[in-house]
């Protein structure tokens, strides 16, 4: 009987069965330290779905970090999370939500689309405990408690079990992640340095290029958009870190801001108290190079919306500022400058990494030093150029 029951189960060719894969519960783990390397990358997921929640307002607050151990919470107001948000989106990894529904309740593009954000929490600690208030349920809120050192055990992750309580409201709606037990110490220095990570990841302002046809240089204006404001706390309840970059973009001395329209045209103004330039004479760049003739300047870009804003400091001349700064305050600027100026690239208001800071991708510094009198270099000249890309086609891989 026996010997028959193993002869049925002996495989022969022509047979055929399912088989699906099952996951260990390492792969998070792995994942986790694998694709975010940065605390800043972290730490910036973390702000994404805060942002991808709608909340207007996020408090990052490091908490007892002069020592390895200590917690990092943060804090939103955004729409919180149902049960079915909680076990369907959270805890279900690299969930397509948000592919399939890429724009929040206020018409914000969604940052987040990999479904993979909240594992970046494994690199910055080894536990993490989610309290959540929608607005769905009025009487209760959620605490979800994940200890990712049972991650580490040998097991199908789907084994692995973790307490999701009904507990009080802790506000109207929002979400608080705290980070417990976080495997480095955090000086203020790595704080202020994840805080300007975060400052730089949206940009400052949005802008558009106004298509009214009766004005003949169609300008760019500030749009009118909702609000989103990261503070960090390296206590609680002290001030917020200050950011530096909205504090000296309007004290520079000079404004260029420049657009390539619909038809592939670049035009370019120059606002400037201290010049006497009021920016709002729109110039067309023209075209050096004469095998274009055909075509215009910037063709392959026409429909991209793609705008620059910058500014222009001079460091060692004080006098030139007359009242907006004190010498501290331009000797901070300029060491900003120094460490993170040049042309940032931002895609649908958040930043892509790789693109000014320390990488130079418009060679701003070549040209400087190849061309005597050219004034510019990312130790006196910076700002961003912002790309509205609805279709989601272009750098989808940077972000
Ligand atoms: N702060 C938050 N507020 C509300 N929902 C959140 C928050 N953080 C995470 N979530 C939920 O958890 C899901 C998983 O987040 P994440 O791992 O970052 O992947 P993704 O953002 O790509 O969907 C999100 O889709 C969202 O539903
Ligand atoms: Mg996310």
């Amino acid at each position: 009987m026996v010997a028959e029951k193993n002869k049925s189960k002996k495989n022969k060719i022509g047979d055929s069965e399912k088989v699906s894969f099952t996951v260990d519960s390492g792969i998070l783990y792995r994942l986790g330290l694998e694709l975010f390397q940065r605390a800043e990358s972290a730490v910036a997921e973390l702000i994404k779905n805060a942002y991808d929640a709608d909340a207007n307002d996020v408090k990052v607050t490091f908490l007892d970090v002069d020592e390895k151990g200590g917690t990092l919470i943060i804090d939103d107001d955004g729409e919180g999370m149902t049960k079915d948000q909680i076990i369907n989106g959270f805890m279900r990894i690299a969930s397509t939500e948000k592919l399939h529904n890429p724009k929040t309740t206020k018409g914000r593009k969604k940052a987040g689309k990999k479904g993979i954000g909240r594992i970046a929490t494994i690199l910055l600690g080894s536990k993490i405990t989610i309290v959540t208030n929608n607005n769905i349920e009025e009487d209760f809120a959620y605490k979800l408690e994940i200890d990712w050192n049972k991650y580490k055990i040998d097991s199908k992750i789907s084994t692995v079990e973790n307490t999701l309580e009904i507990i009080e409201k802790t506000k109207p709606k929002g979400t608080t992640l705290t980070i417990h037990h976080l495997r480095e110490s955090w000086s203020e220095k790595d704080i202020r340095r994840v805080y300007r990570y975060i400052a730089d990841l949206l940009q400052p302002t949005l802008y558009e290029i106004n298509h009214r046809k009766y004005s003949k240089k169609r300008l760019i204006e500030v749009k009118d958009t909702d609000t989103f404001e990261v503070r960090f706390y390296d206590r609680e309840n002290e001030e917020p870190l200050a950011d530096i970059n909205i504090m000296m973009y309007d004290k520079a001395l000079a404004k260029i801001t420049a657009y390539i329209d619909e038809d592939g045209y670049g035009y370019c103004s120059i606002n400037s108290d201290k010049f006497g330039l009021s920016g709002k004479e729109f110039l067309k760049i023209s075209d050096t190079d004469k095998d274009r003739e055909k075509h215009a300047p910037f063709d392959d870009l026409k429909g991209t919306n793609v705008i620059l804003i910058a500014y222009y400091f001079i460091g060692n001349r004080i006098e030139y500022y007359q009242d907006s700064f004190t010498n501290p305050e331009l000797t901070a600027i300029m060491n900003y400058l120094k460490r993170d100026g040049g042309v940032k690239l931002y895609r649908n208001r958040f930043r892509l990494p790789n693109y000014g800071g320390n990488n130079d991708w418009l060679s701003i510094n070549k040209k400087s030093r190849a061309f005597d009198g050219f004034p510019f270099s990312t130790k006196n000249f910076t700002g961003y150029v912002q790309l509205t890309d609805q279709k989601d086609v272009i750098f989808t891989k940077f972000t």
